[in-house]
């Protein structure tokens, strides 16, 4: 595919229609001097500048540099395309701590995530100070563009943990087609999409008024890896499955319609006089109708990491939402699907994270974060 641009108001990866493949690093800034962070980021941009491109990381090149040097691009994406490669950096709550100077610069929309009930969450694969998702629709290209960043970062950062994914569990624009997630249904349907320009502006993207003139463009992104017990579920029968989603497996409808963008209406009743969207199903409890209007940009990946030592696959969904204000969208909505989803038993958030990121760079001479140092 062709190659989206770097540049921009904001950051690719968000709104661009979702790429099949997805590559995820958290980072620990291991260098306790701003300037070598400053530095890093100025450097990381425009690699990632160049290989959004399909181009190497660096001027040189994998084979072209000097032959008694390591080359300034490891190499196994020589050939290949750009993919729609997307960059998308995210900034830590950690990184506001008292290192680098920015405690008065971080924004209220980053204070940390309440724990909800049923979660647990491995600190290891959760947090860190920077993050970035790589999305394209060659895994090699994904994995190639994270792997020459922390090549860059030697000395600087450490990777805290990566996740791969395979297989979009969203849309992000309503030219895709509804994809689906590990549990067989159609995963996307109501999501935010490009086209939505108002609900963006008011739910997705952050703005100056809203506490942080730095992230005025920007967005902030919440992270959960949540594993669903597959065996239990490809045990239940296919009614249960559509009860708790609130969907048919099919079409995707809501079981108060025929097709998959029809409204669900959740008045109605069925001919037991019980409402025919239960009061315990996963659409109902996350509808923005119920949270005061509170939408998501939902762009996670499916994963299967294995096998768990059990007899298991260790399979789920890397959730991934933006929004502008985790405290206001994610929070609300998650604490009521802790405490109600039928959905719950079967799966279990392992991992959280939460990051500030800022909006687009303009051209060849700005970097990620810029108005942030
Ligand atoms: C809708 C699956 C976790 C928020 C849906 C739909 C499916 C689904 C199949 C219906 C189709 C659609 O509109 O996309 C899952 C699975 C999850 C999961 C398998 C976990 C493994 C979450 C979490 C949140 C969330 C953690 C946020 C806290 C939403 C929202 C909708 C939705 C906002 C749209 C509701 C509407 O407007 O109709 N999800 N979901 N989901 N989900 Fe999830």
């Amino acid at each position: 595919s062709a190659p989206v641009s770097f540049y921009g108001v904001h950051q690719a990866g968000i709104v661009t229609p979702a790429q099949d493949r997805l590559h995820f690093v958290a980072f620990d800034v291991t260098t306790d001097k701003r300037a070598e962070l400053v530095e890093l980021l100025q450097d990381w941009t425009s690699a990632a500048a160049r290989m959004t491109q399909g181009k190497e990381a660096g001027t040189f090149g994998a084979v072209g540099g000097d032959r008694e040097a390591p080359p300034d691009d490891t190499g196994e994406a020589l050939g290949l395309p750009a993919s729609g490669l997307t960059l998308t950096i995210g900034f830590g709550a950690s990184l506001f701590d008292k290192r680098f100077g920015l405690a008065d610069r971080k924004p209220a929309a980053l204070a940390d995530l309440p724990a909800f009930r049923g979660d647990d969450i491995v600190p290891e694969i959760s947090g860190g100070d920077i993050c970035v998702q790589a999305c394209a629709n060659d895994p090699q290209v994904a994995v190639h563009a994270i792997r020459n960043l922390a090549r860059i970062g030697f000395g600087k950062v450490s990777v805290r943990y990566s996740q791969l994914g395979f297989g979009r569990t969203s849309s992000t624009s309503r030219a895709q087609a509804t994809p689906r997630n590990l549990m067989g249904f159609k995963d996307g349907t109501a999501n935010l999409k490009l086209e939505d320009t108002q609900l963006l502006r008011e739910q997705l993207w952050a703005a100056a008024g809203d506490g942080q003139e730095w992230m005025d463009g920007g967005s902030y992104l919440v992270t959960r890896k949540i594993r669903m017990h597959i065996e239990t579920w490809d045990r239940a029968p296919l009614s249960e499955q559509e009860a708790i989603f609130g969907r048919d497996k099919g079409e995707g409808a809501p079981l108060t319609g025929a097709k998959e963008f029809d409204e669900p209406d959740f008045a109605k009743n069925g001919a037991d006089g019980e409402p025919m969207i239960a009061d315990n199903a996963h659409v109902r409890l996350a509808h923005p109708s119920v949270h005061g209007g509170a939408h998501l940009l939902r762009r996670g990946y499916n994963f299967v990491d294995g096998s768990d030592g059990l007899g298991r696959l260790d399979a789920g969904l890397f959730f991934m939402a933006y929004q502008r204000d985790p405290h206001k969208q994610f929070v609300p909505i998650q604490r009521e699907l802790a405490a109600k989803d039928a959905l719950n038993e079967y799966i279990k958030h392992v991992s959280s994270g939460l990051f500030a990121c800022p909006p687009g760079v303009t051209d060849a001479g700005d970097y990620w974060g810029r108005a942030l140092f």
